[in-house]
């Protein structure tokens, strides 16, 4: 494995891009940035976290063309070793808000950007990008976020936490016969429990039921059960 560490870039899943599209990577790399100047989160949001205290790092591993078109699956199975990953600290209620939110209890642990790239052969590769809050205690800005250190009272070792969380994750994606889809599904936040959703300007109360092989959530409304996809739907966040 190769690891790249950087002060300070924009955005370590855009820096790995570019290696990408120049280079012809033939080992698992990693590129990893103690900051990042416009680090970038699901659904164009910006993913903001403090210089040096928490893990923000992208992915690229070699021969994973075959999953180009299913990042749903990806994203599953890297959510799933992350949760597991997380659970041997002893960091208590942790579920996956879907699509790939690491949660404790109702507060985000991590999060999670996989997008597709095109190699310099011109096949198309996966970029996998994930922000662990680790040490950060105050998030001024954003209060449903939480930090390992927050969870469990300890401060980490950045660099040992990345040699040991990246493994995990090559291990999860390379070797084959676990079933992802049932230890994703098990691990969903809020499923079968009522909750309230907002879709376009509708709001509405529903059950999580399941996530369609596609990606797409599964709740059970009123009106029968209804599929929607990541654009189309936001959770209505619960008060402390
Ligand atoms: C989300 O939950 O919205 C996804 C957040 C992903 C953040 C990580 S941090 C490292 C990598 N580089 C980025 O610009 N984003 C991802």
């Amino acid at each position: 494995m190769h690891v790249i560490k950087l002060d300070a870039t924009d955005s370590t899943n855009d820096y790995l891009r570019q290696m990408i599209l120049v280079n012809k990577l033939t080992t698992p790399t990693v590129v990893w940035s103690l900051f990042q100047k416009k680090g970038k989160g699901q659904r164009g949001q910006v993913w903001t976290s403090q210089a040096g205290e928490n893990l923000t790092f992208s992915l690229y591993i070699p021969n994973l063309s075959r999953y180009a078109d299913q990042l749903f699956s990806i994203n599953k199975i890297v959510s799933v070793c992350l949760l597991e990953w997380l659970l041997s600290f002893q960091i208590s209620n942790i579920s996956v808000k879907w699509p790939n939110d690491i949660l404790s209890g109702d507060k985000k642990l991590a999060g999670i950007l996989v997008e597709s790239s095109v190699q310099k052969s011109m096949t198309k590769s996966i970029i996998i990008g994930m922000g662990i809050n680790v040490n950060q205690i105050q998030f001024p800005q954003l209060p449903n976020a939480t930090s390992m250190r927050l969870c469990t009272a300890k401060t980490y070792d950045l660099n040992t936490l990345l040699m040991s969380v990246v493994p995990k994750i090559i291990e999860g994606l390379t070797l084959t016969g676990k079933d992802w889809d049932d230890a994703y599904q098990q691990s969903l936040y809020g499923l079968n429990q009522k909750r309230r959703f907002v879709s376009g300007k509708h709001e509405f109360e529903g059950i999580i039921r399941s996530v369609s092989l596609d990606g797409k959530l599964v709740i059970e409304t009123e009106i029968g059960e209804q599929l929607f996809d990541i654009k189309e739907l936001q959770f209505v966040h619960i008060a402390d």
